[in-house]
């Protein structure tokens, strides 16, 4: 079987070096990639650099090897095109359609899925013409990495950074993977909780649980594959913030309940991974408790928690929103998750089983995913992605 083709665009940002590891990691996974870079994009990195690391001929022009008309040819033969860093001038001439050198060209010529992965000051990012260029890219089925926050060329710092090379490939990846499958959640804003509240009880201590935030982040990096806006609200996670994916960080359940209802106002749909406290301490001690040598210690007293599912799903933020939960199970694990979903008044409830050595902080999954019209999608042991993708599909097929 022939590689799959990739063509690599570098337009002319600071953050052109990094394109040098998705390179690497895009050819060292087994494809063919063909870098295009603009002209401005040679004055950060040279042409020797992308020819020697993709062992393809580089050009910016359309004027070189015109007899293999590769202004046309590069884009045709593509299986995915990804432009990494894109410029806002290089999302600004690819919304409006311009062609005046080989990327611009090739852009206009691909009929696979494309990817852009902007880098710019978070000024040129903010401004209205950069975002309307996004949001006509995004609209025509492109799928825009959001930009990740962080330090920027000189001294600054805020959104506009990169993201990680090694998070853009996998975004890669996953786009193709799909093929040329349209990215059915293109235009769609969808919020997706992730990892286990911590309720404290002082300073130092607080009851939590076992949830790693690996589901929750495998959803949140394939909506963003399948080209939604994502916003990960990750409770006391430890993993790598996903390409083109809005984070808030929480620490409680009542710090997630706000961020949640922030982010549903505008949302398509809610996908609740988060493993929430259903009960915090009464008391929360200023001072670190202290054990007193003649003295059993104090009952710790627990109030009920907001249950952030049930209202999300009863006072739904826009019409036809979907909301989906997740029920973590012991036993009982099918029964107890219909009488969950009948409860809780959510479109879609993820059941699975776990335990201490079950589904917390693996790699792997298995679930049922129940459907408030009855539906039953079973989902066979395998990776959290595959679980991931079935849920967008079951909501994609409720969104229309
Ligand atoms: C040092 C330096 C760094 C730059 N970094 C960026 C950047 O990160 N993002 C961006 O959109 N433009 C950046 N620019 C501006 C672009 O290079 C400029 O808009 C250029 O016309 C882009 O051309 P291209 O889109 O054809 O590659 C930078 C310019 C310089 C001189």
């Amino acid at each position: 079987m022939s590689k799959p083709k990739v063509v690599l665009g570098v337009s002319g940002g600071i953050a052109a070096y990094k394109a040098c590891e998705l390179l690497r990691r895009l050819s060292e996974s087994g494809h063919d990639v063909r870098v295009v870079p603009t002209a401005s994009a040679l004055h950060f990195v040279g042409a020797a650099t992308w020819s020697a690391l993709s062992g393809n001929p580089v050009s910016t022009e359309v004027w070189d090897d015109v007899h293999e008309v590769p202004h046309v040819r590069i884009g045709q033969h593509a299986d995915l095109v990804v432009v990494a860093p894109a410029t806002a001038d290089m999302l600004a001439k690819a919304a409006h359609g311009l062609a005046d050198d080989l990327l611009t060209n090739t852009l206009l010529t691909a009929r696979c899925p494309v990817v852009f992965a902007p880098a710019m000051h978070t000024e040129m990012w903010e401004h209205p013409a950069t975002q309307e260029n996004v949001a006509t890219l995004r609209r025509r089925g492109a799928v825009v990495i959001e930009p990740a926050v962080g330090r920027l060329t000189g001294v600054d710092t805020g959104k506009g950074r990169l993201p990680d090379p090694a998070e853009i490939f996998e975004v890669c990846r996953r786009v193709l993977a799909r093929g040329a499958t349209e990215p059915d959640l293109a235009g769609r804003h969808v919020v997706v909780s992730a990892g286990g509240t911590r309720e404290p009880l002082d300073p130092v201590r607080f009851l939590g649980n076992r949830s790693s935030g690996k589901q929750g982040y495998a959803l949140a990096r394939t909506a963003a594959a399948r080209g939604a806006r994502v916003t990960l609200v990750a409770a006391n996670t430890a993993l790598a913030d996903p390409a083109g994916v809005d984070v808030v960080r929480v620490g409680t359940a009542v710090q997630l309940r706000e961020a949640v209802l922030k982010a549903a106002a505008d949302a398509d749909a809610v996908v609740m991974a988060a493993a929430v406290a259903d009960f915090r301490p009464a008391a929360y001690a200023t001072g670190k408790i202290k054990k007193k040598d003649d003295q059993e210690p104090e009952p710790i007293v627990l109030v009920r928690n907001p249950d952030v599912l049930a209202e999300i799903s009863a006072d739904r933020a826009r019409s036809g929103q979907v909301i989906v939960g997740f029920a973590a199970e012991t036993d009982d694990v099918l029964a107890n998750g219909r009488a969950k979903l009948a409860r809780k008044g959510c479109d879609l409830l993820v059941v699975n089983e776990v335990g201490e050595r079950k589904t917390f902080g693996a790699e792997e999954n298995e679930a049922v995913v129940l459907g408030a019209d009855g539906s039953e999608t079973p989902v066979p042991h395998g990776p959290k992605e595959a679980l991931a993708e079935t849920v967008w599909d079951l909501v994609s097929a409720r969104l229309g």
